[in-house]
């Protein structure tokens, strides 16, 4: 299969499990409910469930259990957005070419489906997993909840806020990226395989491979933010620059900024040469995270 398709058809089981998780509109409270779909459903690369699955295929795990592993990342990933984009954080009104969740509904909505997904990811997570031992499990909900909160991408998104009209050194840069992005791109290559019973060596080549994949994941946000149009991205161009961020961009760059992305991208690749042909949809998706127009 070829890796448009393969991602393809990824994307659309992320879809659909994510629809079978996410209530019906029909239970209340239905607004909630709603507001959640919204958020959720018909919109975004699925670039987390895709890692999740292509971690998973290096060890030939249940396609099934990868589904559940991807949306539990994704899920997070969807309720950050959610906060992401209140008038107290980036303040954005567009996000996957909508009007934003608080824009569509209201700021005390936004923040409870923020709630809402945040822990409908661990209860999809803490499912029965066919094949999965107790133990493991155990590991893997342990694992997206570091990933997710003041030690991963919560705190991550504090040091965001609070680096904001400040000059910050690479190194200060590279962590604050690491922790608001880098934390759940690692969750999701991890989970995946875990779903395919990795041993602890394994994990932590992976895992080495994960951090550069997700540092470089954000640099190429940066990069985005500031040369592509908001009708490419879906989301308002210039915000980095216009909020202040410290950036990859405005701190090295564009020129610089794209030479540690390539950097970056061809120590992702190295990190998984002992996987060899197993590994080739995280190569591809390597290549993807950097190539994409949005
Ligand atoms: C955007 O993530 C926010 C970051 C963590 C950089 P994505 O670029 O994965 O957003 P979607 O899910 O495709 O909309
Ligand atoms: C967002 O980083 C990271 C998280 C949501 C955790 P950004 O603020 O750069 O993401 P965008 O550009 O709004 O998607
Ligand atoms: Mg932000
Ligand atoms: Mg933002
Ligand atoms: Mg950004």
């Amino acid at each position: 299969m070829d890796f448009p398709t393969w991602m393809s058809a990824i994307q659309q089981r992320a879809e659909s499990a994510l629809d079978a998780v996410l209530p019906a509109p029909t239970f209340a409270p239905a607004r909630l409910h709603d507001a959640m779909r919204y958020a959720t459903l018909g919109g975004g690369k699925r670039v987390r469930p895709l890692l999740c699955h292509a971690a998973g295929a290096v060890f030939k795990a249940d396609e099934k259990v990868l589904d559940t592993a991807g949306i539990a990342v994704e899920l997070i990933h969807a309720y950050s957005l959610v906060h992401d984009d209140l008038p107290c954080m980036d303040d954005d009104v567009l996000r996957r070419g909508k009007p934003t969740c608080h824009v569509e509904f209201d700021e005390a909505t936004a923040l409870l489906v923020g709630d809402a997904l945040q822990t409908l990811a661990f209860q999809t997570l803490s499912n029965h997993l066919p094949g999965i031992s107790p133990a493991r499990q155990l590991d893997m909900l342990h694992l997206l909840a570091t990933a997710s909160g003041s030690r991963g991408m919560a705190g991550g998104q504090a040091i965001d806020l609070a680096a904001v009209g400040q000059t910050l050194t690479v190194g200060e840069l590279e962590f604050m990226h690491i922790h608001k992005t880098g934390a759940l791109i690692r969750a999701a290559v991890l989970l995946g395989a875990h779903c395919g019973e990795a041993t602890p060596e394994q994990l932590e080549r992976l895992g080495h491979y994960a951090n550069r994949a997700g540092l470089l994941f954000q640099v190429v946000d940066d990069i985005l933010d500031a040369e592509a149009s908001t009708a490419t991205l879906g989301k308002t161009a210039g915000k980095d620059a216009a909020q202040n961020k410290p950036t990859y961009v405005n701190i090295l760059g564009a020129a610089e900024a794209k030479r540690m992305a390539a950097e970056l991208r061809q120590e992702a690749h190295d990190a998984l040469a002992g996987f060899g042909d197993a590994a080739e949809r995280l190569h591809q998706l390597t290549d993807f995270i950097v190539e994409r127009s949005f």
